[in-house]
């Protein structure tokens, strides 16, 4: 998955008393990852460094049970993501079942692989919602970063066929020191290519992006220009196309709420068919993941589970969290950049200006902003440099 997600697209739906943790009713929407299979590249891909080989995938029918389950126990929309879910050849399928019971379904694609035919037979399925990642405002950038040719051109072909078919888009642009001078025509390009929303997401480094650091961490100038901008366009575009702003931890004065919580907004399922709170999870070690292979159901996995305990609410903190003001706004930030950074997913987050590791981290870390531009592009054998330029 290269996209990275806006955090209110996962409200939370509280259901006071309707379990034993009734502070953490089910969540109002779910992201499937149906495959970590990509013909992109991207070196700040927030799939797990680990990749989920195809055979391991769930199929067909787990798929179906999974989107009936989470039907039942209450959840209203459906985030279809890979890599690229549009590899699997049931996609279809899947999309319809989600319209039969009911659910919302978001298509999460980087487009390369839809025909106008597949478009048309997920629409007609009731797809209700189209979100296309762009790598740059242009080829010759957004092919490089995704390391697949003639890329960019076929998003634009297909964010044509989603306006002509009706559906609402959204255009996921991540970025980072490479394309953030671009950050003004890539707002021209989802207007053009009538976007009703577009997110601006500044790579998170964790997993992929972790190890592309040097390669895509801004500078602080970048951050202060590209702040200006998307405030700039915001109030110019009001009303015809929201902009979502996420700015790299790095540069951010407190740790962000990540995914609104841990076990408390949000769930991911695994191509393989695990719980999981966040997408990152799983590079945290020592943790065990229930599976919607076992014999418990995803209403008990997240009432009580552990990995969904281990670090929901604030017993589990730390100080200086524990006594921090902020310790219910900010939930202790994100617990696998804890666990990257530190190598203890419970520590405060690096992020915070508090955290004990704050200083050796963060500034060490900006002094790579003028590092190789060269990336380490994201597959299945553990990633492999891109080529020297000739
Ligand atoms: Fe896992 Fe932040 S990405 S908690």
């Amino acid at each position: 998955m290269d996209e990275i997600l806006a955090q209110d697209e996962f409200a939370l739906v509280t259901r006071k008393g309707d379990s034993a943790k009734a502070d953490y009713g089910i969540p109002l929407a779910v992201l499937v990852e149906l495959t970590h299979r990509c013909p992109l590249q991207c070196p700040y891909c927030s799939n797990p460094v680990e990749l989920e080989a195809s055979g391991k995938e769930l199929t067909t029918e787990e798929w179906l049970r999974v989107i009936d389950e989470l039907a039942e126990i209450g959840v209203l929309q459906i985030h279809f993501s890979g890599g690229e879910p549009t590899v699997r050849k049931d996609l279809v399928q899947l999309v319809q079942r989600a319209h039969d019971v009911g659910l919302y379904s978001n298509l999460i694609t980087s487009a390369v692989m839809l025909s106008r035919e597949k478009l048309q037979a997920l629409a007609d399925a009731g797809l209700n919602h189209v979100q296309i990642s762009v790598q740059g405002a242009n080829a010759a950038m957004a092919d490089r970063v995704g390391g697949f040719k003639n890329g960019h051109a076929k998003k634009l072909e297909v964010a044509a066929w989603v306006h002509e078919m009706g559906l609402p888009l959204t255009v996921n642009a991540v970025m980072h020191r490479q394309n953030l001078p671009q950050l003004p025509e890539i707002i021209d390009l989802a207007l053009q290519l009538r976007a009703q929303r577009l997110e601006v997401a500044n790579v998170q480094y964790y997993g992929w992006a972790l190890k592309n650091r040097a390669a895509l961490m801004p500078t602080r100038d970048q951050m202060d220009t590209a702040t200006a901008i998307v405030e700039s366009a915001r109030s110019q575009l009001h009303g015809i196309m929201e902009i979502d702003y996420v700015i790299p931890d790095y540069y951010a004065e407190r740790p962000k709420q990540c995914m609104g919580g841990w076990g408390r907004q949000f769930f991911n399922i695994s191509p393989a068919g695990k719980v999981l709170p966040c997408h990152a999870a799983e590079s945290i070690t020592g943790l065990e993941f229930d599976s919607v292979r076992g014999n418990k159901s995803i209403r008990w996995i997240w009432d009580n589970s552990e990995a969904f305990n281990a670090y929901r609410g604030t017993g589990w903190m730390p100080e200086p969290c524990q006594s921090c003001a902020f310790k219910e706004v900010d939930f202790g930030g994100c617990r696998c950049q804890a666990f990257a950074l530190t190598g203890k997913a419970g520590n405060t987050d690096p992020a915070c200006s508090k955290s004990p590791h704050h200083k050796r981290i963060f500034e060490a870390a900006l002094e790579s902003a003028g590092g190789s531009d060269s990336f380490i592009y994201r597959n299945f054998s553990g990633g492999t440099p891109e080529p020297e330029k000739a």
